[in-house]
Parts: structure tokens; sequence; C-alpha cells
């Protein structure tokens, strides 16, 4: 049984901003896990190639890397039609896409604000409303699709250097909920994953010399002293996608080995 629990198998997933960090470790996880087709998005090209067919060759499934730009709704539409072009259900969204801009309010633009609420919060709301109809057409009471949001540890705590990645992640928090319920009779169950500090090319800058005293003294904070890696996140959202996490449903997991309790 507990090998079914976590199967992926048969499933076609979508992941957006998967050519790097979360995202990838996410796709891979649903391929070791059977997934049958994962596709990944990005915007640079070669990128997300090179990573499409690194992970094809995990397993027997395929991942697919689609190029476009998701800041804007028009980059939005246009991978929602290739896909629901591609395939007539869908079993998984992973809204992963996002940036991360410092923005204090002293010195906060207008466009860091846009910037950040288009690709964190509008555009993750606009694709999951374009792909309900593929989301439903499969699920079912037992077997429901599912949706996630990739929140942070950002939403729980208040940092105000980063005001308005924060306020864009709190908002993805709040509609995890309203969307549950919003789309429960359509079968499609909608949770969160709020990250604490991960490897990626996002937090690069924080942890690429690992002898540096600010790298050790980030970690010494930590309450699990170490940044969450690829297993972490894959394990997490695996779970959530499987037969084990169909009962969650508008649930903000946070996995932030304890980030949040020390803030
Ligand atoms: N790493 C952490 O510690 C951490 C913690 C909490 C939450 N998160 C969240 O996790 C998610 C993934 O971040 P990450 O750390 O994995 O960052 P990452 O390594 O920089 O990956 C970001 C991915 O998104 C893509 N992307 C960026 N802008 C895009 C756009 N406009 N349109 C389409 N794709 C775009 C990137 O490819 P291109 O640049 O080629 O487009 C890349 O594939 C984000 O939502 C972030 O807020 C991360």
């Amino acid at each position: 049984m507990l090998k079914n629990l976590y199967s992926m198998k048969d499933k076609i997933c979508l992941i957006t901003g998967g050519s790097s960090g979360l995202g990838s470790y996410i796709a891979q996880g649903f391929l070791e896990a059977g997934a049958k087709r994962v596709y990944i998005t990005a915007r640079s090209e070669e990128k997300l190639t090179a990573k499409a067919s690194e992970l094809s060759k995990l397993s027997g499934g395929e991942c697919i890397g689609i190029t476009g730009d998701l800041s804007t709704l028009d980059g939005v539409n246009e991978l929602a039609s290739l896909i629901k072009k591609k395939e007539s259900s869908l079993d998984v969204l992973v809204n992963n896409a996002g940036i991360g801009l410092g923005s204090p309010i002293k010195t906060m633009t207008s466009e860091d604000w846009d910037r950040t609420m288009n690709l964190n919060t509008k555009s993750p709301v606009f694709l999951t409303q374009a792909l309900v109809e593929p989301l439903k057409n499969k699920s079912s009471l037992h077997e429901p699709s599912r949706v996630i949001f990739i929140s942070s540890v950002a939403a729980s705590i208040v940092v105000p250097s980063v005001l308005a990645y924060s306020s864009s992640k709190k908002v993805l928090e709040h509609l995890t909920s309203q969307l549950a319920l919003a789309l429960t009779d359509d079968f499609i169950r909608v949770n969160a994953i709020a990250p604490g500090r991960f490897y990626s090319e996002m937090t690069r800058r924080a942890w690429q010399d690992p002898e540096a005293e600010s790298f050790k003294a980030e970690l010494e904070r930590i309450p699990a002293h170490r940044y969450g890696d690829l297993e972490d996140i894959a394990g997490v959202a695996t779970m959530l996608c499987s037969r084990a996490g169909a009962y969650f449903h508008g649930e903000v997991l946070n996995l932030d080995g304890g980030y949040r309790l020390r803030h």
C-alpha cells in the first residue's frame, strides 16, 4: 500500500518555472514517482531544454519544456492554450515561478511592486482559472486533481526589506483557502507549500560561498541548521499530489526547518 500511496503513476503535470531551483526539484520528484508527462516552463529556452532533457532520462516519464514569460496575462494565456491543445486533462498544476525583488518601502518603485505582484500573485490565479477545464476533466471524489501554490516563509514573518515579495506570498496563502472552496465541487484540491531557505538561483548569493561568515550565521539561526534541498520539497510536493495527500484541502504546509519560529 505504501508504495502506491506516494505514486504519481500516469499523471500529467504542469510546473511553472521548472528550469532551476524548486520547480526542477518538484519535477524530478514527480517523474521519479512515476508521472507520465511533466511540463516545465521558463523564459530562457536553453536552460529549460537542458533541464527537460536531463529530467527525461531519469524515469519512464517525459519532461517537456515550454518557453514563455508568465509575468503577463498574454504569456499565461499562451501557456494555458498550449497545454489545452496538447492534453485533454491535467492532474497537477504547480504555480511555482516567482521573483524575489528586494523592495523596502522607502525605495520601492511601482514597477517593483507590479513586477512582483504580476508574476507571484496575478499570474498563478489566472493560470489556475484558465486551466480549470483540463483540471476537472478527469478528477473525481477519490482521485481529485491538485493545484499547488509555492508561497514562502516570508508570508508568515515581517520582512520589510522585501515588502512586495512578502505581501505577494501572503495573498497567495489567502487565495489558497479561497480557491480550495471555490473549486471543491470540481474535485480540485488546492494547497500551498511555504518554503524557508532553499538552495536555488534565487538564493545563490547567500550560499555560493559556504565558508562565508554570513552564510554560517544564517545556518546557525535556522532551527534545522541547514537549507532545504531537492528531497525536502520533492517529498512534500509528491505527497500532496499523490493519494497520500488527497485529503489536504486549503492547507499551507510550512517547509522551513523552523525558520519562522525564530522571527
Ligand atoms: N529558494 C528559496 O529559498 C525560496 C524560498 C521560499 C519560496 N521560494 C519560491 O519558490 C519559487 C521558485 O523559486 P526558486 O528559488 O526555485 O528560484 P529560481 O531557481 O530562480 O527558479 C525560478 C524559475 O522560474 C522561472 N521564471 C522566472 N521568472 C519567470 C517568468 N517571468 N516567466 C516564466 N518563468 C519565470 C525561471 O526561469 P527563467 O529565469 O529562465 O524564466 C526559473 O525556472 C518562487 O515562487 C519563490 O518565491 C523560494
